[in-house]
């Protein structure tokens, strides 16, 4: 019989209850590490299945899954079979997102309730509206692409969308509702105008891409950062990649103290982001890198200094830009972060 919490059949692996955990404002405790489950394209969803099944075996209790991802009714048999094994749901924290195509009326609800029944779950620990604008695409398009329909951020219509999001907790299909790919003044808006405010708020977060005053903003709102792409995403589609791009990976002060270590560098980033204090979602599919990515936590921090000299190589260099999310009259795709600190129109 397999003790609580103690799911680990792995014996590289790290014990859960070693894994720190952050608390969000409704007193839910979220790991502070998850595994990133998109597989940018070219890793299979039977290969980002086996990855979870992997992490779950070595000690992960945190995994970020997303409707646009198009693995979830792969990810969903691999959670059955282990809680069939004798991990306990109450142990996992399971993080889903509405797409863009699913922000209107009703439609939040009908996707929540797919993605449970994909992932073969009652609820959901965090669900989250993916991007704050109803504009799609489909899977694998080129940055040229676009959505005829788009549109910029509607307040109002978002708020529609929201609500359906507060229904999904006073439903008790979701434990916690929370925004992704957001600015300062939209979500300012959203904590003016919501009922059940968001716990959790995804940004892409690296060393090379802090988002310093938007972290703090975050964090003063009582609102728990999670990182995504926190190695640099070095495997990102196509559409995601421009000349002026930096990677985070090669950085030499990155590398310098990898060296010191002894670990992948992409390691250093997740440790730095730990140490700083959001959530880092890196995606693997390769088990040596899971592992690595999950004792990076529980491992000689950095120093101080390391920490003081990582602050100092952020480069503002946005990875995931959003293009194909770009209205007809946008002037370009910095109008999806409102860089005048005033919503793009
Ligand atoms: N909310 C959003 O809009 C949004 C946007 C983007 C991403 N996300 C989430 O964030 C997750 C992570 O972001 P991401 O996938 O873009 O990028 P990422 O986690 O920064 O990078 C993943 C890549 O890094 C490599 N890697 C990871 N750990 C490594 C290690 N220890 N050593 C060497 N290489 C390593 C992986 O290669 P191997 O497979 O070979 O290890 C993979 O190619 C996604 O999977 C998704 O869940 C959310």
């Amino acid at each position: 019989m397999i003790s609580k919490n103690k799911f680990i059949s792995d014996p590289e692996g790290v014990n859960p209850d070693k894994i720190p955990a952050k608390r969000l404002y409704t007193g839910d405790e979220i790991p502070v590490i998850g595994l990133g489950t998109f597989g940018s394209d070219h890793v299979s969803a039977d290969q980002v299945a086996m990855a979870v099944r992997q992490a779950i075996l070595l000690g992960y209790r945190h995994i970020d899954c997303a409707s646009v991802y198009g693995n979830e009714h792969k990810i969903g048999p691999v959670l059955s079979e282990l809680m069939e094994g004798g991990l306990e749901r109450k142990e996992l924290w399971m993080t889903s997102k509405v797409w863009n195509n699913m922000h209107g009326e009703g439609q939040v609800i009908e996707s929540c309730k797919k993605s449970l029944s994909d992932l073969r779950l009652d609820y959901l620990d965090l669900y989250l509206v993916h991007w704050p604008f109803p504009n799609h695409h489909a899977a694998g398009v080129d940055v040229g692409s676009r959505d005829p329909d788009a549109v910029p951020y509607i307040h109002d219509n978002f708020m529609k969308t929201w609500r359906q999001m507060e229904t999904l907790v006073e439903t008790g299909l979701v434990r916690n509702i929370g925004t992704s790919n957001m600015t300062i003044p939209k979500l300012e808006l959203v904590l003016r105008d919501a009922k059940i405010k968001p716990s959790c708020n995804e940004m892409e977060l690296h060393p090379h891409f802090q988002q310093q005053e938007f972290f703090n903003y975050v964090v003063g709102k009582g609102i728990i950062p999670i990182g995504y792409s926190p190695v640099g995403s070095p495997a990102r589609p196509e559409r995601d990649r421009s000349p002026e791009d930096t990677a985070d990976i090669e950085d030499p002060v990155i590398v310098e103290i990898a060296g010191r270590l002894n670990v992948h560098p992409a390691v250093v980033c997740i440790k730095w982001a730990v140490q700083r204090g959001q959530v880092p979602i890196p995606f693997s599919a390769n088990r040596d890198n899971i592992l690595s990515n999950l004792k990076s936590v529980v491992s000689e921090p950095l120093t101080d200094k390391e920490m003081e000299l990582l602050a100092g190589i952020d480069r503002n260099c946005r990875l995931i830009k959003g293009q194909v999310f770009l209205w007809p009259d946008a002037r370009g795709w910095e109008d999806l972060w409102d860089p005048d600190g005033e919503i793009a129109d």
